[in-house]
């Protein structure tokens, strides 16, 4: 028997990278996917058990309307993964501007409070003991150079995971932050192969290399089962062993 038989899974960023893996994973665990991203072509396109929708994440009136008609189409939405995010690094912290530090903190902290509030709220009104899973970041937790507005975003996230967990947790729903380390992806594969990047990551991750997007959809699907029912306000670092030491 699959794992999540039909039940409702909203991606975000599901288009691409770990998204589009976390989307696959859930579906070939027989679960209803509903896929919400920029990338994806306006209007539904079903594609096999993964729908897809036109969304962008910083935007309140479109968060809530793709939210309404995939309820509308599948039915009572019972776990958010959460992955949409614009990636990258962004100069030096005296020469940000407004426009660049609002274009993170739009579309990857506001992003994820509107998703999560969108599907938690529903999930109070329907009575579903549901899971939102929020992918952060290891920036979650350290930063980097040239990278304040992105940290600051997955940062924030971490803050709204635990926020959010304790509210809910007497509606029977989880919230919980998944910290990936570097993952090989269309938005980081091109950096990765660069011998520089290469050697550092040989050097600060223990594990020695990239991370794999499946990896990290391991770990939403473990969020979103009964085995972490009991599991709220927490991080799940994936990340090679990046964060446990601190020389490198
Ligand atoms: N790849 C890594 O090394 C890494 C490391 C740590 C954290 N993460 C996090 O994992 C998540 C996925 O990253 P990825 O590497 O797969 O990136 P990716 O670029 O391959 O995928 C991100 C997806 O988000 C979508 N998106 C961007 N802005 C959006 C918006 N406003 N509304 C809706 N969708 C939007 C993009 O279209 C894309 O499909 C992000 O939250 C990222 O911060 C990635």
């Amino acid at each position: 028997m699959p794992k999540f038989q039909d039940k409702v899974v909203v991606v975000t960023g599901g288009a691409s990278g770990i998204g589009a893996a976390v989307a696959n994973a859930f579906a070939s665990e027989g679960a209803h996917v509903a896929v919400l991203d920029i990338k994806a072509p306006h209007g539904e396109q079903p594609f096999g058990m993964i729908r897809r929708y036109h969304c962008d994440v910083g935007d309140e009136g479109a968060v809530e309307a793709a939210f309404d008609r995939v309820t509308a189409d599948c039915g009572a939405i019972e776990i958010l993964v959460h992955c949409a995010a614009v990636l990258g690094l962004s100069g030096p912290f005296h020469e940000l501007t407004l426009e660049v530090w609002k274009r993170y903190i739009d579309t990857n902290l506001t992003g994820a409070f509107l998703a999560s509030r969108a599907a938690a709220s529903r999930m109070v009104a329907t009575g579903t003991r549901g899971r939102v899973i929020l992918v952060g970041s290891v920036n979650s937790f350290a930063s980097e150079r040239f990278a304040a507005p992105y940290a600051s975003s997955k940062g924030g996230i971490r803050m709204l995971t635990r926020s959010a967990s304790i509210d809910l947790a007497r509606y029977g729903i989880t919230v919980n932050m998944i910290a990936p380390g570097p993952i090989a992806t269309p938005a980081t594969q091109e950096r990765f192969d660069t011998p520089e990047v290469r050697q550092t990551i040989e050097r600060v991750v223990p594990a020695g290399a990239p991370g794999k997007p499946a990896d990290i959809a391991a770990a939403a699907l473990f969020l979103a089962s009964p085995d972490s029912g009991f599991v709220t306000g927490t991080d799940l670092v994936v990340d090679g062993g990046m964060l446990a030491q601190i020389l490198s």
